[in-house]
C-alpha cells in the first residue's frame, strides 16, 4: 500500500501534476471520510492511472456558522482511509489560497439551485459551485466523482461543466447506505444511538410512502422536522432535522 503524497499549496501540486502521464481521477471532499467517500475513491482508483483526493472544509457553502464550526476535522484518519483506497495524492489547501479573491467571484446558477436545499440554505450552491470550479482548474482531472447522495449538487455540477465547457467527465456514484438503509454521512456521528436508529426511517419512508405529502407527514409525526419532501423528475428528495442534525437523502421513484 503506497502512502499518498500530501500537497498543501497549488504551486507544489501543479509541479507534480505537470509530470503525470495518464488519467487523473478526482474526488473532492470536505474530509471526515467514511465508507461513502471510500466508494468514490475506490471507483476512481479502479478507473484511472492516478487518484487525487481534495480535503477542504469550504466555508462559503455553510450558511450556518455553527454547522461550519461543528464540522468534524479528522485528517489523520482521512489519510489512512485514502491510503487504503489507492489514492495517489491528497490536496489539502489553505483557505487563503482558495479564496485569495476574498470570494469576489461567485459562480451562480439561477434555476435548479434555488429549489430544494437551495431554498433552505441561501447561497449554499454558490459556495459549492465556486469551490468546485476552482478545484477543477487547480487539479485538472480527467474524471471527477460525485455521490448521488447529494443529487442536487451532482446535477448542478454536471450542468456547470456543460455550460462552461470544462474538460472533465463527471461520474455518478450510487449512494452508500448502512444495513438499516441510512445514507452514510459525516453528520450521522452527531446523532445519539437511538437517533441513528430512528434516522433509518428516512430511507424507508421515502421508498414506501405512496406520495411525497404522505412521506412528509409520516416523518413529521415520527419527530423529524422536515424542511422539504418533494418528487421531481422521477426522484423523491428530502431534507429533515433530527436531534438538530440536518439529514438529506433522495431515491428514484
Ligand atoms: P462531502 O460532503 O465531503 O462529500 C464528498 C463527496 O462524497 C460528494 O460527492 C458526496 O455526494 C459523496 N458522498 C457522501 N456521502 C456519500 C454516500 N453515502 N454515498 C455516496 N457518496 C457519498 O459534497 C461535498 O463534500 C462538498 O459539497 C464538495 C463537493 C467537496 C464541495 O465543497
Amino acid at each position: 500500500m503506497n502512502k499518498p503524497l500530501v500537497f498543501k499549496t497549488f504551486a507544489k501540486y501543479n509541479a507534480f501534476r505537470k509530470n503525470l502521464k495518464g488519467t487523473v481521477g478526482f474526488v473532492p471532499t470536505m474530509g471526515a471520510l467514511h465508507q461513502g467517500h471510500a466508494g468514490l475513491l475506490k471507483q476512481s482508483a479502479a478507473e484511472n492511472d492516478y487518484t487525487v483526493l481534495s480535503i477542504f472544509v469550504n466555508p462559503t457553502q455553510f450558511n450556518d456558522p455553527k454547522d461550519l464550526e461543528k464540522y468534524p476535522r479528522t485528517f489523520d484518519a482521512d489519510f489512512d482511509l485514502a491510503a487504503a483506497c489507492g489514492v495517489t495524492a491528497i490536496f489539502f489547501p489553505d483557505h487563503n489560497e482558495i479564496y485569495a479573491d476574498k470570494y469576489q467571484f461567485i459562480m451562480t446558477e439561477n434555476n435548479f439551485s434555488k429549489i430544494l436545499c437551495g431554498a433552505f440554505r441561501p447561497g449554499h450552491f454558490n459556495g459549492v459551485l465556486s469551490v468546485v470550479m476552482k478545484l477543477f482548474n487547480m487539479i485538472k482531472p480527467t474524471k471527477a466523482y460525485f455521490g448521488e447522495k447529494d443529487f442536487q449538487q451532482l446535477q448542478l455540477i454536471e450542468n456547470m461543466v456543460k455550460a462552461y465547457f470544462i474538460p472533465v467527465e463527471i461520474c455518478r456514484v450510487k449512494t452508500l447506505r448502512d444495513e438499516s438503509g441510512l445514507a452514510l454521512s459525516s453528520r450521522n456521528t452527531r446523532l445519539s444511538p437511538p437517533g441513528r436508529e430512528k434516522a433509518a426511517l428516512i430511507y424507508k419512508t421515502l421508498k414506501s410512502a405512496p406520495s411525497a405529502g404522505e412521506a412528509k407527514n409520516s416523518l413529521n409525526q415520527s419527530g423529524f422536522e422536515v424542511d422539504y419532501l418533494e418528487d421531481i423528475d422521477g426522484r423523491r428528495f428530502v431534507a429533515a432535522f433530527l436531534e438538530g442534525v440536518r439529514l438529506i437523502d433522495n431515491v428514484t421513484i
